[in-house]
């Protein structure tokens, strides 16, 4: 399995692509906008399916693409759809809804086994990804290094989020951990130094990534 990472959009989403070199498959995570870096690292597989850890516009505007190009069913949880559609109608793209996912359920493409994680709190469908074999964690916006995409956005819930960062926190042993936006870090660098993590804290506030 090779994974490659092309950080997309005004807000330079990070989008993970991983491809199955037996099957000539790839599985697509967070495609943030149409561009030459997706349509390079994608080029000569195919994409059955494309996953959204959440619906915010800068981490789905690369769908239609996906879509079009390969018929790629978009792979969400429920609790999103209204915040997909939200975005779709301002910022313009067709994206279509496709298949649902919740806790625990494996999504799959050729070698690619993803388990889904369901961590809502920055928004209410917000899923984690994670690659056992590897101990590879997409954690999306819920925990970027030193930092988070908070709960004060469009959809967020401060609870949620708590519970959310104190599961992941929990989660036995390390972890890389390939997030939303910024530099790839793991889960013993975050216990040691990020407040959120290390210290749990009750008030959830956002890193300022200047939009949603
Ligand atoms: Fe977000």
């Amino acid at each position: 399995m090779k994974i490659t990472q092309v950080p997309l959009g005004p807000l330079k989403s990070n989008c993970y692509i991983l491809c199955c070199e037996e099957t000539n498959q790839a599985l697509v995570i967070d495609p943030g906008a149409e561009e030459t870096p997706l349509i390079e690292a994608v080029a000569g597989y195919d994409v059955p399916k494309v996953i959204a850890t959440h619906g915010h516009w800068d981490h789905v505007s690369g769908v239609p693409y996906l879509q079009k190009q390969f018929g790629s069913i978009l792979i969400t949880h429920y609790a999103e759809r209204e915040c997909l559609k939200k975005w779709s109608a301002e910022k313009n793209l067709d994206i279509k809804l496709g298949d649902f996912v919740g806790e625990g359920d494996l999504i799959t493409v050729g070698s690619v086994n993803l388990k889904v994680l369901f961590m809502p709190g920055h928004s209410p469908g917000h899923l984690v990804l994670m690659e056992e074999t590897e101990r590879w964690l997409f954690t999306g916006d819920l925990l970027l290094k030193g930092g988070t995409g908070g709960a004060n956005v469009s959809g967020g819930n401060p609870d949620d989020f708590v519970k959310s960062i104190g599961r992941l926190r929990d989660l036995e042993g390390d972890w890389t951990i390939y997030p939303g936006h910024f530099d790839t870090t793991t889960m013993a660098q975050e216990r040691e130094n990020n407040i959120y993590i290390k210290f749990k804290v009750k008030e959830a506030k956002a890193v300022d990534l200047g939009a949603e």
